[in-house]
């Protein structure tokens, strides 16, 4: 089967960046009409083409949000596809316990977590109408165990994504609407995990790469490829799971 998305639209979060960068041109490249968000207008620049249209949305802000969404709806008059994919360390690293502030732990768990409620939430009655479906969180090797960041609340939120995304495949699979999840192992998309890298040193490095079968770090478009799996008809009878994309830990 050749994949072709013609005629399908699909939104996809955190695209001026590393994954959703890579989900959102390969989504277009297959013929998709493509809504792409970010928090900076430059960030999602290289991406504007015929079929890709922009918007700058704060998914902090679950109004803004859910009006993204709603536009989406309205001008597409249907929403095929759903990534949600922003999310991160909000520029933090490793601190013990203790000395996590209460703003600290709310923002990651607001934009990995509640970014992802809230817009799963905003597309259901649209999806419900069209009764299809397709929900695809990026949620993380941090999902199934300790996270390699040490950041407690990403840890969390990713093993709550996790959740979030079985529990919506239970209770939107009747409506025809598919809830899954890819779960990224470590890739080097970003200043932070760059950071990351760097901070393990070489000897860390050398471990993690011994740790991973495949013998490589896994690259952006690894994490596209399957995410458009999961949204295409070949995974038309795969509902509530979570796709390890790591290589083979
Ligand atoms: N890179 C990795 O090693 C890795 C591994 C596992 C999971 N993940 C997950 O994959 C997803 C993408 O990761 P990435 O490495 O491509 O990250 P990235 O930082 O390169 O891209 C994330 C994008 O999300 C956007 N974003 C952040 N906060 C936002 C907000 N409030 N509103 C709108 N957009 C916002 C950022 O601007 C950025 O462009 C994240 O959910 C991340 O947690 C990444």
């Amino acid at each position: 089967m050749k994949l072709d998305f013609s005629g399908q639209v699909v939104a996809v979060t955190g695209a001026g960046s590393g994954f959703g960068r890579a989900i959102a041109a390969q989504f277009a490249d297959l013929g998709a009409r493509v809504y792409a968000t970010d928090v900076s207008d430059a960030a999602l620049s290289p991406l504007k083409g015929p079929n890709i249209e922009t918007a700058v949305v704060n998914l902090l802000d679950r109004r803004a949000s859910a009006q993204w969404v709603a536009s989406i709806a309205e001008s597409a008059g249907r929403l095929d596809v759903m990534v949600n994919n922003a999310g991160g360390v909000m520029g933090q690293a490793h601190k013990p316990l203790e000395t996590v502030s209460d703003d600290e732990w709310d923002r990651v768990i607001d934009i990995n977590l509640g970014s992802a409620f809230a817009l799963a939430r905003a597309v259901t009655p649209v999806m419900k109408a069209q009764k299809s479906g397709a929900i695809i969180t990026i949620s993380s090797g941090a999902a199934l165990q300790a996270s390699l960041t040490g950041v407690q609340a990403y840890c969390s939120a990713k093993h709550g994504v996790l959740g979030l995304t079985r529990q919506l495949a239970h209770e939107l699979g009747p409506f025809g609407i598919r809830v899954n999840s890819v779960a990224p192992g470590f890739v080097r998309t970003n200043p932070a995990t760059e950071a990351q890298w760097d901070a393990m040193g070489p000897d860390n490095q050398a471990a993690l790469m011994r740790s991973i079968a495949l013998g490589r770090l896994g690259t952006p478009q690894d994490i596209a490829n399957v995410t458009v799996f999961l949204a295409s008809p070949l995974a038309s009878f795969v509902n509530g799971q979570i796709i390890s994309v790591d290589g083979g830990k």
